[in-house]
């Protein structure tokens, strides 16, 4: 969480900030400031609230100046205010740092700097860094850094300048993310590449205990004990466009349009339709590793825990292979037992979720091979992790996953037909692909439903509670479409199974709380419309997603939405697609910050 930047070059680093700072803002947005070389001095500016408050502010001040660090914070230590905002500085101003992640020992450090004589102004725990530093500071910052951090406990990614070096970035990592860009005539520091996009392709992402530092001419790597490091430049494919909202009003309505795109690309180069066949080479794990597999874990946190659901039916169903499914915050206290049959399968969108690395890091040090379903290349889970079956969605910069989950489903949709193909089992995968093929367009197709949605959303504005039934496959879409709606409109949602039902939360229906029953032709339909004919005899109100061409279940519930027929394992590409219209457009009416919502932050990088 918190995003971090630094810009050390021949331009005003204020709107190079503020840019960037917008670009990470989906890190967390309660507070936000900058700190820049000027007039001999560190200015710092600093506000509680958005990064459009800071740019008013700034404004106002007119500041300028040639080398500065920004920040955006989502609170972990110290309540969201003006003095635990971050740039943090030492005693006097003489270093001044931005931070993200959590430094666990802050409490020992800074009883030990308060009995040294060093003043704090922050209850957070970053500022123990800056007095850190200014105590190792004799004039080399990369040499007081070096001391420092080697006492620090915890996760950091951290910028910090010094008042006597202008000019002199430097950044030290371990675990959140810190990327560096070479520019020409100036570099910049950022904790993802959104922000460096719009001035490099060429980047370098730090390891764990390394040190970048940056001057507008050169960046230099160490390790913490200050040792010089050759680091590999990569070349990025993203380009700043994939980063604009491009004339829609959220990035997430733009996202959930990309989808048709993002499976496409998802599946891309990767099916061989003469063979019906689906390469998996390119993940990195061998064809014979694989085929030795007896047993998959799937790990993974939010969204993306969902698409580990769906990905158990479609492997288990394909492959005939048992798959776990766990929260990675639980299964990262496991015990787990270690044995060279099982694969464990991490999903993340941003490769860098605390509990999913660290649950990597468990497994990974019991011996068992590991795989990554990961949109972000080069992230630490996709690095750390054996093998990485890319999902290509883009950026994606709306807080509420969208057009990433289908890129994950595509993910593990090819992922079970390529392990059922290693075990030999044909049943059905020429039909499934050919199916599968087709569902980019009948994604598009219901993208224009969204005026009808939109107008469905406007009678429940004022509803408090809603309740998501899905049954077999569509189970995991129900749980999806009620963490949609929650996040971004604050409307209190349940997802059950809709056999469940009647064990207990049955007991909730009323006329106040409409139900969202997903409901296609498939082996439990007639389960799932006894489970309605249930939520109706209790005055509920149902909307029921259904499949094209099914007249009778009109006469059953109070609304339906029609989705286009395909192979039943795949209808959850499509069921989807309606909950984010509904989430969204139900968000957007109640006037909900849709991309940043409240208590939020898109990449979880502290447990
Ligand atoms: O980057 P990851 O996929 O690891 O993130 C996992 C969750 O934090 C994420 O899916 C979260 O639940 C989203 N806000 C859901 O919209």
């Amino acid at each position: 969480m918190c995003g971090i930047i630094g810009y050390s070059g021949r331009q005003n680093p204020i709107p190079i900030l503020i840019d960037g700072l917008k670009k990470l803002e989906y890190r967390g947005y309660d507070s936000a400031g900058v700190a820049i070389f000027s007039g001999g001095d560190i200015k710092r500016l600093r506000v509680k609230g958005k990064i459009s408050l800071l740019e008013e502010k700034i404004k106002q001040l007119q500041l300028d100046g040639s080398c500065g660090l920004g920040h955006t914070r989502w609170a972990t230590h110290g309540v969201p205010s003006e003095e635990n905002a971050h740039p943090h500085r030492s005693c006097g101003n003489q270093i001044v740092l931005v931070h993200n992640g959590i430094i666990e020992n802050y409490h020992l450090l800074k009883e030990r700097l308060l009995a040294e004589g060093h003043q704090f102004e922050s209850e957070t725990d970053s500022e123990v860094i800056a007095h850190l530093v200014e105590k190792y500071y004799a004039g080399c910052l990369e040499e007081a850094v070096s001391r420092a951090v080697q006492e620090l406990e915890g996760a950091f990614a951290i910028a910090v300048i010094s008042r006597d070096e202008p000019g002199k970035i430097v950044v030290a990592k371990l675990g959140p993310p810190a990327v560096v860009g070479f520019g020409d005539g100036e570099n910049i520091v950022a904790s993802d590449v959104n922000p460096l996009l719009s001035y490099t392709n060429k980047v370098a992402f730090l390891e764990d205990r390394e040190i970048a530092i940056l001057t507008p001419n050169e960046i230099r790597f160490t390790d913490f004990t200050g040792k010089p490091i050759e680091k590999r430049i990569e070349i990025l494919t993203w380009s700043p466009l994939m980063i604009e909202k491009r004339g829609f009003k959220h990035f997430m309505l733009k996202e959930i349009f990309e989808q048709p795109q993002v499976i496409r690309e998802t599946m891309e180069g990767r099916i061989k339709l003469d063979k019906a066949q689906v390469l998996l080479d390119e993940t990195g794990l061998s064809l014979s590793s694989l085929k030795r597999i007896k047993r998959l874990v799937m790990v993974a946190c939010g969204t993306s825990f969902h698409a580990g659901l769906l990905g158990k039916y479609y492997v288990e169903t394909l492959a005939r292979i048992p798959v776990e499914v766990v929260y990675a915050s639980e299964y990262r206290y496991h015990e787990v037992i270690p044995d060279g049959e099982t694969l464990a399968v991490f999903i993340s969108q941003s490769g860098e979720t605390a509990d999913t690395l660290a649950s990597l890091r468990q497994v990974k040090k019991l011996g068992l091979s590991s795989l990554a379903i990961c949109n972000v290349a080069q992230s630490s889970i996709a690095r750390e992790s054996d093998g990485v079956f890319y999902t290509h969605a883009g950026p994606e910069i709306g807080v509420a996953a969208t057009k990433t989950f289908s890129a994950q489903l595509t993910a593990l949709f090819l992922l079970a037909v390529g392990l059922a193909q290693l075990q030999n089992n044909q049943e059905e995968r020429l039909n499934l692909i050919q199916a599968f093929r087709k569902i980019p367009w009948q994604v598009e197709a219901l993208l224009g439903q969204k005026e009808m949605i939109d107008a469905l959303s406007a009678r429940f504005l004022h509803t408090e509670h809603f309740l998501y039934l899905g049954r077999w496959v569509n189970y995991p879409i129900a749980l999806e479409g009620a963490l949609k709606l929650k996040e971004i409109s604050y409307i209190h949602a349940e997802a059950y199974p809709g056999g469940e039902m009647k064990h207990g939360p049955i007991a909730l229906i009323d006329e106040k709380m409409p139900t969202m029953a997903i409901c296609p032709q498939d082996k439990v339909y007639e389960k799932m419309l006894s489970n309605i004919m249930e939520v109706k005899a209790r005055q509920g109100v149902v909307i029921a997603l259904a499949t094209q061409g099914d007249e009778s279940i009109k006469k059953k519930v109070d609304q339906v939405i029609y989705l286009p027929s395909t192979h039943p394992l795949l209808f959850p590409f499509l069921s989807l697609v309606p909950l984010q219209l509904f989430a969204y457009c139900l968000a957007a009416r109640r006037g909900a910050d849709v991309d940043q919502p409240r208590n939020l932050a898109k990449s979880v990088t502290v447990e």
